[in-house]
């Protein structure tokens, strides 16, 4: 019933896939840990197909995607008349997970205010309904995902430890995709099959030298950009052999010669190709960003830390718009 092929046979993936067989069974929660776009929400989705709640529903919630002040009605449901602006009885996520799993997406961003909530919940399997004195029972499986440290905002008094340590009987950690290089060539296969199968080509030949410089790159959006990359590839490709633009992985230079000087080198020369590929514009669809699978904050934050900086660029004087034109 699996939605994605959980593609990967390296030692640490294995050691993924047997954890996830163990924690499928023992129903409890369950933090899973990772950088942004290594599988966190395809490993809850595994951990529900594997448990005896995959009759029922696999329900999730991005924590970071709604409003604070909506979130607690988006979990527990409201009355009619509960606020202003609540005309109908809502039911929320929990109850439409009875039985099943709720998957709390970026739980680092749950209000402080409703965590004691959540901790309830997951303690006696209770709440009541925004405006509803009447308790409901449920039986929820919570699994929880997050790309923070929070054990970190614990010591910073940003995340309750109550609700940490029973987030965290059994936390599973994927590791980023740099560290398990082995897979790569898997994973390539893979998405250039699901891909060409898609657009109707036939691609069956990777040169060595590509495959070498998937292996090289240091991907920080993990699989997602892998994924997006070879997608992109595959739509440049045309005939049997894949190829991509290698001003996505590396500099001109670099992808003559296939080496790869540091990790960071790599990095900040596909940062900049990929910059230059958009005209520098670093969000919105098809910006910077969305083609590396990064956040916007985080492509910035990178860029910063890596010194890239947009090649000659005119300074505009203050108060002075900057226009494409002047620095194109
Ligand atoms: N082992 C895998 N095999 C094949 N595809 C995978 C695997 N892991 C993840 N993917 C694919 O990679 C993409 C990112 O996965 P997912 O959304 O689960 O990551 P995430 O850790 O939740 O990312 P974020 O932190 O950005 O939310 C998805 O398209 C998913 O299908
Ligand atoms: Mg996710």
């Amino acid at each position: 019933m699996a939605i994605v092929d959980l593609i990967g046979s390296s030692p640490r993936f294995r050691a993924v896939l047997e954890e996830i067989n163990m924690v499928a069974a023992a129903d409890c929660a369950v933090l899973v840990r990772g950088e942004t776009g290594t599988g966190k929400e395809v490993i809850a989705q595994a951990i529900h197909d594997a448990s005896s709640r995959r009759q029922n529903r696999f329900v999730a919630l991005n924590c970071a995607a709604i409003p604070s002040a909506l979130l607690e009605s988006e979990l527990f449901g409201h009355e009619r008349g509960a606020f202003t602006g609540a005309v109908t009885q809502t039911v929320g996520r929990f109850q439409a997970a009875d039985r099943g799993t709720l998957f709390l997406d970026e739980i680092g961003d749950l209000p402080l205010e409703l965590q004691p909530k959540l901790l309830r919940v997951l303690q006696e399997q209770q709440f009541e309904r925004l405006g509803s004195g009447r308790t409901l029972k449920v039986d929820v499986r919570v699994i929880a995902a997050t790309n923070q440290d929070l054990w970190r905002m614990v010591q910073e008094r940003k995340f309750r430890a109550d609700l940490y340590y029973r987030l965290n009987v059994f936390p599973i950690t994927l590791p980023a995709l740099r560290e398990r290089g082995d897979d790569i060539p898997l994973l390539v296969d893979h998405f250039v099959r699901k891909f060409a199968g898609r657009q109707g080509k036939s691609i069956d030949q990777i040169p060595d030298e590509v495959m070498a410089m998937f292996k090289g790159y240091d991907w920080p959006g993990n699989i997602r950009e892998l994924q997006n990359c070879i997608e992109r590839a595959v739509i440049m490709t045309s005939g049997p052999v894949l190829r991509p633009q290698m001003a996505d992985l590396m500099t001109r230079d670099a992808a003559t010669t296939a080496t790869v000087r540091t990790l960071a080198d790599a990095e900040r020369a596909h940062i900049k190709a990929t910059l230059r590929a958009t005209n520098w514009v670093v969000g919105g669809q098809g910006g910077a960003a969305a083609r590396l699978g990064l956040p916007r904050t985080t492509l910035i934050a990178r860029m910063q830390r890596l010194g890239i900086a947009r090649d000659a660029v005119v300074q505009p004087r203050e108060g002075q718009q900057l226009s494409r034109a002047a620095t194109a």
